[in-house]
């Protein structure tokens, strides 16, 4: 069983996507270890407590920089034995010591078909807000390796969303996490537990199930 956390900050509906999932059987091979919140606050902590999972906080504000705060969630992820780290509404950079002692072991979630609409400053509403501006009729979600550069890691799976007329950062927000972020985060997280997927350079191979080739 690959012992995972799932990191999280906000109202948690990726971790709740990795629930349902996992509940109905669509996650094999995956323990679900830990949920930890970086606020204490989070709407995410009461899914996971409802979900009966265990909930730890490590909570950015007391951290004076985000080098201590990495190592604070380091310790805690290597103590909880954790193999495989899920950025689920993860509003937060770690730093290189983490990133290092979990090479592509880091799954996160990011709001556009990257390279489009990423890196710092593309998180949240803004996104979608940059998204409509630039008038683009295609957006959608990308799960992807975390490396130490913001939303550059090897891509696992893409999912594309029509953009409509009438749509505003709000709506458009919602559709992408319906029609891509939900199906999309839980599905690389099957795909990593069962052993499927291997990282070339930047490159992640997807194998098929009874394909015994590396
Ligand atoms: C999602 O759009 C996610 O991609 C981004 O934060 C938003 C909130 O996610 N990182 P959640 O509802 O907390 O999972």
């Amino acid at each position: 069983m690959v012992k995972t956390a799932i990191l999280v900050s906000g109202g948690g509906t990726n971790l709740q996507a990795i629930i349902d999932a996992h509940l109905f059987g669509e996650i094999e091979n995956c323990e679900l270890t830990a949920v930890i919140s970086s606020n204490p606050e989070a709407y995410a902590i009461e899914r996971a407590t409802n979900a009966g999972l265990p909930v730890y906080i490590v909570e950015r504000d007391i951290f004076p920089n985000r080098a201590v705060f990495t190592k604070a969630m380091l310790d805690m992820l290597q103590d909880l034995d954790i193999e495989l780290v899920v950025y689920a509404g993860f509003n937060y950079i770690l730093d290189e010591p983490i990133v290092k002692a979990f090479e592509n072991r880091i799954i996160n979630i990011h709001p556009s078909i990257i390279p489009s609409f990423c890196g710092k400053g593309f998180y949240g509403l803004h996104v979608h807000e940059k998204v409509l501006a630039h008038g683009v009729k295609l957006t959608g979600a990308t799960a992807h390796f975390v490396t130490e550069i913001v939303d550059d890691g090897p891509i696992i799976m893409q999912k594309a969303v029509a953009v409509r007329e009438d749509d505003t950062p709000e709506s458009l927000q919602r559709r992408v996490m319906e029609e891509a972020e939900w199906k999309i985060l839980p599905e690389a997280v099957s795909l990593y537990c069962k052993g499927l997927l291997t990282v070339k350079g930047r490159i992640v191979h997807i194998r098929d199930e009874g394909d015994n080739n590396e």
